[in-house]
């Protein structure tokens, strides 16, 4: 996710601006930049890549003179991350300087009116379209054009301002993307989180949706969207600098499980308007469509297995034969592909060399490719013929949980894009599954703030000296097992194995034995009865049973010894809301038994080697 830091004191800003984006840089970001009020001129120096080439070309931040200045690490969501995309960017006046967090999503439509009114872009950013903006619209008085520009802007945004009109005043705007005010001695700082002003302040102040901060060395007002003054009443952090980082969470997995409502919001939410779903500039021509006769999902690890979810509800909607194909056979496999062929590759990074392998191998061959990647303008990205992203935000711990839930939904968007487009799927049942994903993130929100995640303790507790767990489902359950039992493994270290529910029978069941514990995915209602006996046929044997299973089957209790629920949802997308009671399972035994949660021993967040 960006960062932003904004600094105006009586102190070189540079070196601080400098600073705080370092402690920034947990937050994963592609390229840097600041800009520094010099002698009644903006000053911006950028780059792409590390902040050790931003460090390199401004000497450390010594290179700018002046006391008021703002910085940024972009994370980049349109346009490649390159110098000329990277933040601040400049009005075409070069009069003001902007850093921004978030997503504009009118941002096209506004620069086809700001060209057409003579304004020149240099970067592909929606960003940009700020700087322009605000100098469009100012009339002699910033409060006044930032009123208009909130008005304007549709999305979300956290942005710092300075103007060479008042060099000795720091603004900044924001709409749900968090922005801090730190309250220093002489001195005052903007911030997307604590961490970037934190050595220098634990006294803050929340800016607020819509409202206008006007911040000098010595003084801070607040305006609502009237222009209104509003009262702030700043409050103490007493967090370090490593707790801030983890936003008061105490591992970065447990901040990103939590943050998967949002991460889902900006899967969905740019892709869905009514009923209409738009997959950004992927049009699935009628055609080719017509033409394709299979469909191949490829992915490595938890992108392998939102492949496998992704497949249940492709070929039910589409009626399209899917495979799911590990990256690292596939390559090996001389597969059987080519026009025919629509390739679908699965990669949170975008680097995972087995995948960026089999997607140029599919590519030789004739094969479409389309990447569902989180990381923009990653190898994969920039390899595939299409590419939709997950906007899920940079991923910092190695166990995927935001990156494979919006996987699963960037795949059912296309499911049900490809499905209307073939007439394979009613009106009817097509809105009600858009209904069903628009509610998702609000269901996930639900779901972390009730008592689930106390009976997951409780359960972590009891269980998190097994030696082994067992993991069971049927159709989409089966697949959402299969990367409950790899997250158990991944960060607890305890042996874990998924397998078809209907699989018992043939192998599985020689091995359950007293206080054996599994975890049956019960939530297809067509499949019920079916789990029903298999969870008996487990007890029968001394097995331990923890179901879970959705709202509407909670009666399954009633032959298990325990159970975990998740909030009514159509039963075809729920490996989502699963896959988080899942991930706080795992999460919670690993704590319980000390293990280093973030970085799990032996693993990468990216193998960028074969
Ligand atoms: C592994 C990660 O190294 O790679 C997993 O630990 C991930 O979380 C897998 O699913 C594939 O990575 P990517 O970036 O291609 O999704």
């Amino acid at each position: 996710m960006c960062g932003i830091i904004g600094y105006i004191g009586n102190k070189k800003a540079g070196p601080i601006l400098l600073d705080g984006l370092k402690k920034l840089e947990y937050r994963g970001y592609d390229s840097s930049g600041i800009a520094v009020i010099d002698g009644g001129v903006i000053s911006v120096i950028k780059s792409v890549g590390m902040i050790e080439a931003l460090d390199e070309k401004c000497s450390g931040g010594e290179l700018l003179n002046g006391t008021v200045g703002i910085g940024h690490t972009r994370w980049a969501t349109h346009g490649a991350p390159s110098d000329v995309n990277s933040h601040p960017h400049l009005s075409s006046d070069k009069r003001f300087a902007i850093v921004h967090n978030g997503i504009i999503e009118n941002f096209e439509s506004l620069r086809t009116e700001l060209k057409s009114l003579g304004y020149k872009f240099v970067g592909e950013t929606d960003s940009e379209v700020i700087a322009k903006l605000i100098q469009h619209l100012y009339n002699g008085n910033i409060i006044s054009a930032l009123r208009a520009v909130i008005d304007r802007l549709e999305g979300s945004y956290a942005v710092g301002i300075i103007s060479a009109d008042k060099p000795d005043t720091l603004y900044a705007i924001r709409k749900d993307n968090p922005l801090v005010v730190g309250l220093g001695n002489g001195e005052n700082f903007i911030a997307s989180d604590y961490t970037a002003a934190l050595e220098h302040t634990k006294r803050f102040v929340l800016l607020d949706d819509k409202e206008i901060a006007e911040i000098t060395a010595t003084s801070t007002k607040f305006y609502d969207i009237n222009g209104k003054l509003v009262k702030k009443t700043p409050y103490t952090i007493e967090w370090n600098i490593e707790e801030a980082q983890k936003g008061g969470y105490n591992h970065f997995m447990l901040k990103e499980i939590y943050e998967q409502p949002k991460a889902l919001t900006r899967t969905l939410r740019p892709r869905i308007s009514g009923d209409e779903i738009k997959l950004d500039k992927i049009e699935f021509d009628a055609e080719h469509l017509s033409s394709v006769e299979r469909i191949d999902i490829i992915g490595c690890g938890s992108a392998y297995h939102a492949g496998i979810v992704g497949r249940s509800f492709i070929e039910k909607h589409c009626r399209i034969p899917v495979n799911n194909f590990l990256a690292s056979e596939y390559i090996y496999s001389d597969p059987i592909t080519g026009p025919k062929t629509l390739t679908i590759i699965i990669s949170q990074s975008g680097e995972t060399a087995d995948t960026l392998a089999a997607l140029k191998l599919a590519h030789s061959r004739g094969s479409k490719t389309l990447a569902v990647v989180n990381v923009v303008q990653s190898a994969i990205a920039r390899a595939a013929d299409d590419v939709l992203y997950t906007h899920a935000g940079p991923e910092i711990a190695v166990a995927t949980t935001k990156g494979y839930t919006t996987q699963i939904v960037a795949l059912y968007l296309i499911g049900l894009k490809m499905a209307l487009k073939k007439g394979t799927i009613t009106t009817k049942r097509y809105k009600e599954l858009i209904r069903g994903l628009t509610k998702l993130p609000d269901k996930v929100e639900d779901m972390l703030l009730e008592t689930e995640v106390e009976k997951i303790k409780e359960y972590a507790e009891k269980f998190y000296n097994h030696k082994c767990v067992f993991f069971m489902g049927r159709g989409t359950d089966y697949a959402a097992s299969l990367e409950g039992a790899l997250k158990l493994k991944e960060i607890s270290y305890i042996h874990a194995e998924a397998y078809a529910a209907g699989e018992l029978k043939h192998g599985t069941i020689s091995l359950i034995e007293d206080d054996t514990l599994t975890l049956a995915l019960v939530t297809q209602e067509k499949l019920y009865h079916k789990m029903e006996s298999n969870i008996k046929a487990v007890k029968a044997r001394g097995g331990t049973v923890i179901a879970l299973a959705s709202r509407a089957n909670s009666k399954i209790k009633s032959c298990s010894d325990l159970l975990l629920t998740i909030p009514e949802c159509d039963d075809d997308i729920s490996p989502v809301l699963t896959a988080v009671q899942l991930q706080l399972f795992a999460y919670y035994v690993a704590l319980k038994r000390g293990c280093e949660i973030d970085k799990p021993r032996n693993l990468a967040k990216s193998v960028t080697v074969e």
